[in-house]
């Protein structure tokens, strides 16, 4: 018999990367406060997710997923969030129109504010002090006041997330992501770079078949041109924060976490009996799982059939995060075992976290060919079993940063003080992630 679920009941379970709250009054305070507050998305758009996502399980759509590492509280500004939307759109309109395939946006972005990290404390000069849990938990100056967790900041999480989620609905839907305004998402830092290029090529290109269809007396103001979809997700780390947006839908009484349209558990919080797992089992979003190379597949077989026992399509993106080194490994004999059981997955590719490293200025650092390679790999191996993937998941900023290296402008080392910004891993920035998605469209294409 399976145990009931309630949206508490990963209270019994073991929840790993939890803050430790020093005053637990206030906490409950807090999240009590959240659970009265209206939710972020509603559950009719959380079930179109899932409809694409489905879609994207067969090939006939593929998953583009990718923001900050971290988003940072003080990042919270209309420009930084267009630039981050901006270059998302861009990916898109390339993986569209040179892929060939609808595109699911999907943004790290309106609460990914919580990080789950290898060690409770970290060394700074000879004192040791609590690590960096993401803004929701404390903050990133290295003294042992800042570090403390404060529930407050998942209060102010909850509004910044509010108000990253209103101008993200406002720029989609408002005309700043219609197609006609295509040219308008090159920043002026990228275009005079071959990336940048390429993309005012495909812009004239799309330019020019909606002046035909204009022409011709078909009517371009529609919101299939004028809007975009465009989803939110983040890790569903703070199991607290996320019971307390969890509501019940009132026209189909399913319990979704109205937090994010999408939400994935991570690769350390994964664990069968664990309160993550528990929590994710009864709420109806889609979800994403990421997959590293320390994982037991027996294990990942019993976390499908708990998270997903109707085997609904589009409810699980296993997001595979190996390295290009470790990816021949690990890949093939995880998709044969999903595959022999019958399981309906999308299958994602994160190439960023099994590839970084720390470079010789002291930087951690990822670079552009290994985050390619592995892509690469991930789409061969999954062509050579005769699996389809699906999407690709990545940490990037519209920013000109220099935080991973390589890619058309090569940043070297020497150059990553240049511009490095990130509070947690190194992102890709504008022209990287055009460069990647000129890439990953050829291979869709094919
Ligand atoms: N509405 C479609 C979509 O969201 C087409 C579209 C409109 C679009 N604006 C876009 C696609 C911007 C990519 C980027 O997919
Ligand atoms: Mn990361």
């Amino acid at each position: 018999m399976e145990r009931q679920w309630t949206k508490s009941s990963w209270q019994d379970f073991p929840a790993l990367q939890q803050p430790k709250w020093p005053d637990k009054g206030a906490y409950n305070a807090a999240v009590e406060e959240i659970s009265r507050m209206p939710p972020l998305v509603f559950a009719g758009e959380v079930r179109a997710l899932k409809a694409m996502l489905a879609k994207a399980e067969e090939g006939r759509a593929f998953l583009l997923q990718g923001g900050d590492c971290a988003e940072d509280f003080s990042q919270c500004t209309a420009p930084a969030i267009r630039e981050t939307l901006k270059v998302i759109l861009q990916m898109a309109v390339i993986l569209t129109y040179a892929g060939g395939k609808p595109v699911i946006k999907v943004g790290r972005i309106a609460g990914q504010y919580a990080k789950p990290r290898s060690s409770d404390t970290e060394k700074v000069g000879d004192l040791e002090i609590p690590s960096y849990r993401g803004d929701m938990v404390n903050s990133p100056e290295p003294t042992p006041e800042a570090r403390v967790p404060d529930p407050r900041r998942m209060v102010e999480g909850y509004y910044k997330a509010a108000a990253t989620m209103n101008i993200l609905r406002a720029f989609t839907r408002g005309g700043y992501a219609a197609l006609h305004r295509v040219h308008a998402w090159n920043q002026e830092f990228v275009k005079n770079s071959p990336m940048g290029r390429s993309y005012e090529r495909l812009a004239r290109h799309i330019a020019a078949a909606l002046k035909f269809m204009e022409c011709i007396g078909l009517d371009t103001d529609i919101p299939q041109l004028n809007q975009a979809s465009f989803f939110t997700s983040h890790e569903a780390l703070l199991l607290g924060y996320e019971e307390a947006l969890t509501r019940q839908d009132s026209t189909t009484g399913d319990w979704y976490d109205c937090s994010a349209h999408m939400l994935w558990i991570g690769d350390r919080t994964r664990q069968l009996d664990g309160a993550h797992v528990e929590f994710f089992r009864g709420v109806h979003n889609p979800i994403g799982m990421k997959v590293g190379p320390n994982h037991d597949i027996g294990e990942i077989k019993q976390i499908i059939a708990r998270l997903n026992p109707q085997n609904e399509p589009g409810r699980l993106t296993l997001i595979t995060r190996f390295g290009k080194d470790k990816v021949e490994k690990h890949l093939p004999p995880l998709i044969r075992a999903i595959k022999s059981e019958g399981f309906r997955v999308v299958w994602s590719c994160d190439p960023m976290h099994g590839n970084t490293y720390t470079a010789s200025t002291g930087h951690k650092t990822r670079n552009f060919d290994d985050i390619l390679q592995e892509i690469q790999c991930f789409f061969e191996i999954h062509w050579a079993e005769g699996t389809v993937p699906g999407g690709v998941h990545f940490e990037l900023t519209g920013d000109n940063v220099t935080e991973c290296t390589g890619g058309g402008r090569n940043i070297v080392d020497e150059e990553l003080l240049r511009n490095y910004q990130t509070n947690c891993d190194p992102r890709l920035n504008a022209e990287q992630s055009l460069e990647l998605a000129f890439r990953i469209a050829e291979m869709i294409r094919s």
